[in-house]
């Protein structure tokens, strides 16, 4: 039997998502001790795990190196792969939304071209284009995106909120609400087919746990 192949997202996600895959009946238990290894295998359930950086998760799936990913639907909007989406996870729960100064509100809502940082020049896209009908200048940052608009970088930004502490901390608030994020789970088209009996197992046997 072939392993059927996972590419988790490395970071606050793995543990939530092996303690589901176990309820579940899947395990790893090479998983649990504490290490930098980047593939675990559990010889006995033929089950292999990746750990891969949140953007590339949709790339080891559309390629077929992974049959499913486990990544949030962030990723999965500004990446745009051609994947299967089946399952919510209901983890990692947060929001993309578009924050700022206070004072930006006005500005945002009278159609001002702003400048807006964001690791997520796709989404910030859309939503401007889309569903505001504003023009904006996107600027692409990877990270701590929250420090753009303190420093003048940016206007706004359109970031993850979670627990809303990084905008607290750093005096912006919310401005506007974009899209409920989740973590998902995606299918690689070929193994859909190639492996479905199994893969429909773990599906039934996930969406039992949610
Ligand atoms: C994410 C996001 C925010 C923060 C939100 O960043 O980009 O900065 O978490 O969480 P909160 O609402 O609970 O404060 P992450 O920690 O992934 O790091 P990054 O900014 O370097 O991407």
């Amino acid at each position: 039997m072939e392993y059927l192949t996972f590419a988790l997202t490395k970071g606050r996600l793995v543990e939530p998502t092996m303690q589901l895959l176990e309820n579940a009946g899947f395990t790893c238990s090479e998983m649990k001790i504490k290490s930098r290894k980047l593939i675990f295998i559990n010889e006995k359930q033929k089950l292999k795990f990746f750990l891969a950086k949140a953007s590339d998760v949709p790339t080891y799936v559309e390629y077929g190196v992974a049959d499913i990913g486990v990544v949030g639907k962030d990723i999965l909007l500004e990446k745009k792969r051609n994947l299967y989406e089946l399952l919510n996870l209901k983890l990692g729960i947060c929001k993309m939304a578009i924050a700022g100064p206070i004072s930006m509100k006005e500005k945002l809502n009278q159609g001002f071209p702003l400048r807006v940082a964001t690791k997520y020049p796709n989404i910030a896209t859309d939503y401007f284009y889309h569903k505001r009908k504003q023009n904006v200048e996107i600027i692409k940052l990877n990270g701590s995106v929250e420090l753009a608009p303190i420093v003048g970088l940016s206007d706004v930004i359109v970031d993850i909120v979670e627990t809303g502490k990084t905008l607290e901390e750093n005096g912006l608030v919310v401005l506007d609400e974009i899209i409920p994020i989740s973590a998902r789970m995606v299918i690689n088209r070929v193994s859909m087919k190639m492996e479905h009996e199994r893969i429909q197992d773990l599906i039934d046997k996930v969406r039992q746990q949610l």
